[in-house]
């Protein structure tokens, strides 16, 4: 192939470099575009066909069902790895030794107390608000507590800012589902593993212990792993550009967070859920739903389904669904909800809408069943999915500012009124 790309405007021709990734994907400079062609851009809504950056974190490949984090398997991440190695992979591009892997545990242990004032705020917010609303506040209320910016030439201080969020954010999460349901505000206990201690910081009762059952402990450690980094995502796109401007680790987060919670996003395992629950109601009738996601006038869409980049099965959703068959068997929990998400599986994999748009069942569709068995509340599923992501997008937030790109401004076409001269009010 030519290690080049030719484009012809009015009959001049502009050659622009190719460049070739490490799994032979192949991309076109167009960096010096605008000042070749004297002010031509490309447009491209969405990103469909623009890449925003060299990235050596997460491999995906749509059209085969291809994950990776620095070069390892989803697969055999989520059989042989746990969630804090999985952590340091992705932002450290190694898999820890043993060493140095209890130095990182230790060092995320001991950030893991918040500001007692960070109740304060956790106070005001009223029942009612959505957990991903009070976690994207309290994510980026943290700098005010941490107010020293990083210096990201020092190895030193980002390797601490990193060890402090990844210490304080379960903090966050399990407060934001406490203060939901009305439960005292309680810390972690640092003789646990990093996944136990979440759960116990969620529901450690106010009048009892907490027995760790390791059903639960695996099922979330493998779904942390499964959400840990997916590349240049709606979410880590906007940590990115936010990091871009040179703020802060946890207020990038916090818009990360943001981000997430859209039903087109990470919302989409509340979202799948509560379809799954108005199908139950609606006796089952997964056609009616089928019919609706297929009408172009309804904007109902499949939650769950599609996917911007695969065009194969999500490898997530294959390990997960899995997943929801040993977890709910294991738990001895029966949920009518398992047997709808199958049943519209099927349909779907034979319907010629879903199948001729390359439609597949992804990572959201069967992480709210699992979730659900655990005693997760549907509105703390996103929130789940952010603590699992929370490494991705330190490691791509860490990348980008490391390699020090350029801050993230997009160009745009302008279509709107050209000059006009202005009327006083009178004359409008
Ligand atoms: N149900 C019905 N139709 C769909 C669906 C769906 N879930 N997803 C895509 N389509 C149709 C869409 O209407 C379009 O049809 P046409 O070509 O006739 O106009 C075609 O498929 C292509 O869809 P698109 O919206 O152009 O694709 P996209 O890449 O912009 O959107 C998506 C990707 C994930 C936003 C979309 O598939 C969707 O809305 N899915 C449901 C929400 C969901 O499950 N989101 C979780 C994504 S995975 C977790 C994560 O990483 O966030």
């Amino acid at each position: 192939m030519s290690n080049k790309a030719t484009l012809e405007i009015d009959g001049k021709k502009y050659e622009f470099p190719l460049i070739v990734g490490t799994e032979n994907e192949v991309a076109i400079d167009v960096k010096s575009l605008r000042s070749a062609t004297g002010g031509v851009i490309t447009i491209d809504p969405g990103y469909k066909n623009t890449g925003s950056c060299e990235s050596a974190i997460t491999f995906l490949d749509g059209e085969k069902g291809i994950l990776r984090y620095r070069g390892y398997s989803i697969e055999e991440l989520a059989e042989k790895a746990d969630f804090l190695e999985v952590a340091y992979l992705l932002i450290f591009g190694e898999l820890p030794t043993q060493d140095e892997l209890d130095k990182f545990h230790s060092d995320i242990k001991s950030h893991s107390v918040v500001d007692d004032d960070i109740k304060k705020i956790l106070e005001a917010f009223p029942k009612s608000a959505h957990p991903m609303g009070v976690l994207s506040s309290l994510t980026s209320a943290l700098t005010a507590f941490n107010p020293t910016s990083v210096d990201v030439d020092s190895e030193e201080e980002m390797y601490n800012a990193i060890v402090r969020i990844l210490g304080k954010f379960p903090v966050l999460v399990a407060w934001t589902m406490r203060k939901k349901h009305g439960m005292p505000l309680e810390y972690g206990d640092d003789s646990l593993g990093y996944v136990e201690n979440v759960l116990k910081m969620m529901f450690k009762s106010p009048n009892g212990d907490y027995e760790q059952n390791p059903i639960l402990v695996n099922a979330l450690d493998k779904l942390l792993i499964l959400h840990a980094d997916h590349e240049q995502n709606c979410s880590t796109s906007t940590v990115r550009i936010a990091g871009s401007s040179h703020a802060g680790l946890f207020v990038s987060l916090a818009s990360g967070i943001s981000a997430l919670w859209g039903p087109l996003h990470g919302g989409a395992n509340q979202a799948v859920l509560e379809m799954l629950e108005a199908i139950k109601e609606d006796d089952g009738d997964t056609k009616k739903y089928m019919a609706k996601a297929k009408d172009k006038e309804d904007p109902f869409r499949l939650m769950g389904f599609g996917h911007r980049v695969y065009k194969n099965f999500d490898p997530r959703a294959k390990i997960i669904k899995v997943a929801a068959d040993e977890v709910l068997s294991q738990l001895g929990v029966e949920d009518p909800i398992l047997d709808i998400a199958k049943g519209l599986e099927k349909e779907a994999l034979e319907d010629s809408y879903f199948v001729d748009r390359k439609l597949y069942p992804n990572v959201d569709f069967y992480s709210g069943i699992i979730y659900r068995a655990m005693g997760i509340p549907v509105e703390m599923f996103t929130v789940m999915f952010a603590l699992g992501r929370l490494p991705g997008w330190i490691a791509q937030w860490k990348e980008m500012r490391t390699k020090k790109e350029p801050i993230g401004r997009p160009r745009q076409l302008y279509i709107g009124e050209t000059y006009r001269e202005f009327k006083t009010i009178k004359n409008r």
